[in-house]
C-alpha cells in the first residue's frame, strides 16, 4: 500500500516513458516488481534518512559540504580496515567519500575496476557486502555519504552475461551489440569516434569464442551493454536499488553519455540517454529518495545541462565540472586566466538547478579539452597550446616545474592528456629531488593556489585522497606488469602513511598543506558559500590574476587569485558593492579573500 503511494508520484511519466523506449510492458512489470522488492528490503534505518531527505531535498547543496576520493585498497587495504581510518577522515570533516570501484573484478585487468563482474557483490579482495553495509553505517554516524561507481556502460567481458553470451546463449548476447560480421561495425566506425587511440583501431573486438564482433567502446575487456533491451535496465536498475540497500547515498554513473548506440550518430548525448537516466532518478525517488545521482560527463559545458534535466523533470543531481579543472591547469601553467574566466562565466550563466562538483585531481587523467573558439578568439593556437600544456605537465617544456606524464598520446592528432598528482603536478616532487627549498615553498603556495580557487568555486569542492597530504607520483607503477600500461596508474600509488603523521610537523610540507587545506574548509563556513549565494567572476584588469566575487544577502567577499611567481596588481572596479581598496598587490601565487 505505502509502495504504491511511492509510485504514484511517478507512476505516469515512468510508464510513459518506459513504454516509448521498449514497448515492453511485461519487463515494465518487471521493473516495477523490482522496485517493490527494495523497498520493502529497504532498513528502517535507510527509510529515516529517505524521510529526513524528503523533508530537505537540498541536503547536498550545502556549503559545509566536502568531499573526497580514494581508492580502499591503496589507502587502508580493504573495507574493514578502512573503516579503522575514519577517524583521519572526520579530522578532514569530510561530508562525502566516494569510494573508487570496489565490485567484484577480474583480476588483474580490470581498468581501476571499471571491468565489473557482478554488479551485487563487493569484490572479495576488498571485503564482503556486510563490510560494505557496516561502512556505510559507520560513515553515515559520521555525517559522510558514501558515493559509489555505477559502471552504465559496460561490464566486463567475464561478468556471467557475457559468459553466457560467448557460450552462445542468445539471450545474454542480446544484452550487448554482437555482429557475426563486420557489416554493421564498419557502419558505426564511420561516425563514432574512438576514446582510446593507444588501442586496437575501432570500436569493436571480435570474439572467438562467439565468433562475433561484440561493441567494446572503452577496453576489449569491458563490453558494452545493448540500453535498447529493456533487459539490461531493468537488472541494472535492480542492481543499483540493491546497493543503495547497503546504504550507498551517492551513485556516480560512469560513462553516462555513452549508454545508447545509434547507427549514423557519435553514439554520444543521444535523447535516448537522457529518458534513461530520468527513468532512473524516477526509480530512486520512488524507493530510496535520499540517494543522489552524480553524472560522470567529461563534454563541454554547453553539454552538461542537458543533464540535469528540468526542474519539474530532473535528471542527475549533480555533475563533475570537468571543463574548471582543465581551465585551472592550463591556467597555472600558462599564467593566463583569461580562458579560465571564460569558462567560469559560462558555467556561471547555467541555471541553478546545475549542481556541480569541483576538482583539481581524480584518479583520471587530465584531458585537455579547452574551448577552442574562445582561445581562438583570443589569439591562442588550440593545437600549440595543447601541446605546450602536456609538454609542460610532463616537464618536458624548457623551465617546467611539473613531474608527470602523458596519457594516450596519439602520434597522428598529436593528442595527448596529463598524469600525475597534484603536488607533483605543482612542482613538489621536482624542487624536494633538487633539494630546493625557494623552489618547494613556490610549488606548495602553487598547489594552495589551486585548492584554493576550487574551494572558492560555488558548489561542492572534492579532493583527491594525498593532495592533502603533498602525495608525489607513485612511478613504481611502471614495473608491474599489470600497471604500466596506463599512466593513470602514476597518481594512484599507495597513501603514504608516514607523510600523513608529519602533518601535525611545523615546517613539513605536509603541515603547510594541510593547514592551507584546512583554511579554506574554514572558509567554506562563511554565508557567502550559501547554496543561494551569487557568484560571478571580476574584471582584474590583470590576466595573471582571476578574480571571484561571492554575495549573500547583504555581505560580499572577493577572491584574488595570482596564478603566476610574480608579484602581481590588479584594479578593482568599485561596483563590487563593497569598499575595497582601488589596487591590491598580490604575491606570487598568492590567494586572497578580502
Ligand atoms: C570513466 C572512468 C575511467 C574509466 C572509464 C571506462 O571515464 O572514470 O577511469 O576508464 O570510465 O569505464
Amino acid at each position: 500500500m505505502e509502495f504504491e503511494r511511492c509510485l504514484s508520484r511517478h507512476r505516469d511519466e515512468l510508464e510513459w516513458l518506459f513504454m516509448e523506449l521498449y514497448q515492453d510492458r511485461a519487463a515494465l512489470g518487471r521493473l516495477e516488481a523490482g522496485m517493490q522488492q527494495a523497498w520493502n528490503a529497504r532498513s528502517p534505518e535507510l527509510k529515516a534518512l529517505d524521510a529526513a531527505r524528503t523533508a530537505d531535498p537540498e541536503w547536498y547543496k550545502r556549503g559545509s559540504m566536502f568531499g573526497m576520493t580514494m581508492y580502499t585498497d591503496l589507502f587502508a587495504g580493504n573495507l574493514k580496515a578502512l573503516a579503522q581510518k575514519l577517524p583521519y577522515l572526520k579530522e578532514q570533516r569530510l561530508t562525502y567519500l566516494h569510494l573508487m570501484p570496489l565490485l567484484q573484478m577480474p583480476h588483474p585487468h580490470n581498468d581501476g575496476g571499471y571491468a565489473v563482474e557482478d554488479f551485487d557483490t563487493v569484490d572479495p579482495a576488498l571485503g564482503t557486502n556486510e563490510d560494505l553495509a557496516a561502512l556505510t553505517a559507520e560513515l553515515r554516524k559520521a555525517g559522510i555519504s558514501l558515493c559509489l561507481d555505477v559502471v552504465m556502460n559496460h561490464t566486463a567481458s567475464t561478468h556471467r552475461w557475457a559468459m553466457a553470451a560467448k557460450a552462445g546463449d542468445k539471450t545474454y548476447q542480446a544484452y550487448y551489440h554482437c555482429y557475426p560480421d563486420r557489416t554493421i561495425p564498419d557502419q558505426y566506425e564511420r561516425t563514432v569516434p574512438q576514446v582510446f587511440s593507444n588501442t586496437a583501431p575501432g570500436n569493436f573486438t571480435w570474439c572467438e569464442e562467439m565468433r562475433q564482433w561484440v561493441l567494446t567502446t572503452f577496453h576489449a575487456y569491458q563490453w558494452d551493454l545493448n540500453y535498447a533491451n529493456p533487459a539490461v535496465f531493468v537488472e541494472m536498475t535492480k542492481s543499483i536499488l540493491h546497493l543503495a540497500n547497503l546504504g550507498v547515498e551517492v551513485f556516480r554513473i560512469d560513462a553516462v553519455p555513452y549508454i545508447w548506440k545509434q547507427l549514423g550518430t557519435s553514439c554520444r548525448n543521444l535523447p535516448q540517454v537522457h529518458t534513461i537516466v530520468r527513468m532512473l532518478r524516477m526509480v530512486l525517488e520512488v524507493v530510496c529518495p535520499a540517494v543522489v545521482l552524480k553524472g560522470e560527463v567529461v563534454m563541454a559545458p554547453k553539454e552538461l545541462a542537458a543533464y540535469f534535466g528540468t526542474p519539474e523533470k530532473p535528471e542527475c543531481h549533480m555533475l563533475y565540472n570537468v571543463s574548471t579543472m582543465v581551465n585551472l591547469w592550463g591556467a597555472l601553467a600558462s599564467r593566463d586566466t583569461r580562458l579560465l574566466k571564460a569558462q567560469l562565466d559560462a558555467l556561471h550563466a547555467l541555471p541553478q538547478n546545475c549542481w556541480f562538483v569541483n576538482y583539481l585531481r581524480c584518479h583520471d587523467d587530465i584531458g585537455w579539452g579547452l574551448d577552442e573558439a574562445e582561445e581562438r578568439r583570443i589569439g591562442i593556437d588550440p593545437q600549440a597550446h595543447k601541446e605546450y600544456l602536456y609538454h609542460f605537465y610532463e616537464g618536458q617544456f624548457p623551465g617546467s616545474w611539473a613531474r608527470g606524464e602523458l596519457y594516450n598520446y596519439d602520434p597522428a592528432t598529436r593528442d595527448a592528456r596529463s598524469c600525475g598528482t597534484a603536488a607533483s603536478l605543482c612542482g613538489v616532487e621536482q624542487a624536494l629531488e633538487k633539494g630546493d627549498s625557494a623552489a618547494l615553498a613556490l610549488a606548495v603556495r602553487r598547489d594552495l593556489l589551486l585548492h584554493s580557487a576550487k574551494a572558492y568555486e560555488p558548489r561542492i569542492p572534492m579532493r583527491h585522497c594525498g593532495d592533502e597530504i603533498g602525495q608525489l607520483n607513485g612511478w613504481g607503477y611502471k614495473s608491474d606488469p599489470a600497471l604500466a600500461e596506463d599512466s593513470r596508474n602514476l597518481h594512484r600509488s599507495r597513501f603514504d602513511w608516514e607523510k600523513a603523521a608529519q602533518r601535525t610537523v611545523p615546517g613539513t610540507v605536509q603541515n603547510a598543506l594541510w593547514r592551507g587545506m584546512e583554511q579554506l574548509r574554514a572558509l567554506r563556513a562563511d554565508e557567502c558559500f550559501a547554496p543561494d549565494a551569487w557568484v560571478t567572476t571580476w574584471d582584474s584588469h590583470n590576466p595573471a590574476v582571476l578574480t571571484l566575487v561571492r554575495r549573500h544577502g547583504t555581505k560580499t567577499l572577493a577572491g584574488l587569485f595570482n596564478f603566476t611567481e610574480q608579484k602581481q596588481c590588479v584594479r578593482l572596479d568599485s561596483a563590487i558593492g563593497v569598499h575595497l581598496p582601488e589596487t591590491v598587490w598580490l604575491d606570487a601565487y598568492e590567494a586572497r579573500i578580502l
